[in-house]
Parts: C-alpha cells; structure tokens; sequence
C-alpha cells in the first residue's frame, strides 16, 4: 500500500480548492488502474488543504466515496495546536478536527524553521492527534530529528530537497531509512521536489510507502499522474 500525500501549503483560494478537487475526481475516475489501486486498498490519497478549506474538501472526500465509488480519498490537516481545547485564542486544536480529517502533518520543516517548533511541543502534537485518533505524519528533515512513537507515518524530506528541483535518489533516501529508529508498524514516506517524471523510482521500492508532494500536488492532473505511475506499476 502506498500513500500519496499532497500538502498544499498555503496556497489557493477556497474556489480554486474546489476546482482541484472537481479536476481531481475526474482524472482519477479515467484511470482503471488508479480506480482498482484504490478499491483494493493498495493506494490512499491524503489531501492536505490549509484549515478553512477542510470542511469543504472533507465532503467532497466522501461524495468521492457515495458518488463516484472513489475510496481511499482522506482529507488530512497541515499542522494542528499542541494545545488542548481552552483558552488559546487562534488555535485549532485536534478535538476541531477529529470529525473532518483522519491525517494531520506535524514538524513540516517549514513550521520547524519559520515558526521554531521544537520536539516537546512536536510531542504534544502527536499525543493530541493520538487521542482522537487522527493519525500524524510526522516530517523529519534528518536523521536526528527525533521520532515519535505514536506517530504513524514518518516523511522524510531533506531541507535541500524542499521546493529546490533537487530530489535525492531512492538509493540514498532507503540508505538513510536503514539508518532511523522507526518505531514497529511506521510507515515511511519520502518528500521533496517529486514529480511525475521522477516517482517511479521511489515507488518501485517496498521500502518507501509513498510519497508527500509540495508543488506537483497543487496541479490535480500532475498530482494525479504521479498516483497513476503507481497505478501502472500495480498493473503489471
Ligand atoms: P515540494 O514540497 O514537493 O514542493 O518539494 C514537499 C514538502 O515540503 O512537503
């Protein structure tokens, strides 16, 4: 089973959101392939839309389901508070988002950098989400970064690899896995500048388990693609 996990960042207006997501179902409804992958669990689909846009594509995930007959389509968060719920004006907390999302990303090495999240407040997260059974996916940008237990699946994305065209090979990417302290049952997924014309490789490996897509998932025919080289290597 492979995840395909598109973070949009803070991108798009609400209408385009829901131009992508229109595009989106009707790309992946063409392709048989990608049809079956997702039908036989071997292929799950996260979108990763910034907070106000959730509700919206989180009924457009399950009209996917009763009205198209596309499963294993989830709607994920980007970020959620380390805060319970209480006094903490602006925040969004996990208890907001339970009933709308089943994915949420923590660490992003955007939030690391820009917004100096570090690991007790990392952990927090974690637990948070933990606890009304949202799973995290937590982003580690190096081998040092530390890795949480109860966190589900493990992204890693080096910093040189973000947004900058320079992917690092599957090779090199399965090298550093063997090298981090996964915890039993984690999944391991790689981001940073992957594209249509370069996921094979990733996804060829058992060892990766998908992938989180930055700028290709902003375009719902390029993010569609990339699930639909999968969906070939399914095929045979
Ligand atoms: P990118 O972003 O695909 O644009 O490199 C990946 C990420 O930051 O999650």
């Amino acid at each position: 089973m492979k995840y395909f996990i598109a973070n949009w960042k803070a991108h798009k207006t609400i209408f385009q959101s829901v131009e992508w997501i229109q595009n989106f179902t009707k790309y992946i409804k063409a392709s048989p392939s990608v049809m079956a992958g997702l039908s036989q669990d071997k292929i799950q689909i996260i979108i990763c839309p910034p907070f106000p846009y959730i509700p919206l594509l989180h009924q457009y995930a399950v009209s996917m389901k009763t009205l198209h007959g596309v499963a294993n389509v989830y709607v994920g968060a980007q970020d959620v508070s380390q805060c319970k719920d209480g006094s903490y004006t602006g925040e969004v907390t996990a208890t907001m988002l339970q009933e709308l999302v089943n994915f949420a990303i923590v660490g992003h090495s955007e939030r690391r950098a820009n917004f100096k999240e570090e690991d007790t407040m990392l952990q927090n997260k974690v637990s948070n989400l933990a606890q009304v059974e949202i799973k995290s996916i937590l982003c580690i940008g190096n081998e040092q970064e530390s890795i949480f237990e109860n966190a589900s699946i493990v992204a890693f994305e080096p910093l040189e690899s973000i947004g900058s065209g320079q992917n690092m090979g599957a090779t090199e990417v399965i090298r550093t896995k063997q090298g981090l302290k996964l915890h039993p049952g984690q999944a391991f997924v790689y981001g940073g500048s992957v594209t249509s014309e370069d996921c094979i490789q990733y996804l060829q490996s058992n060892e990766i388990d998908g992938l989180l897509i930055g700028k290709a998932s902003l375009d719902p025919k390029e993010f569609a693609r990339i699930i639909e080289v999968y969906g070939d290597i399914l095929k045979g």
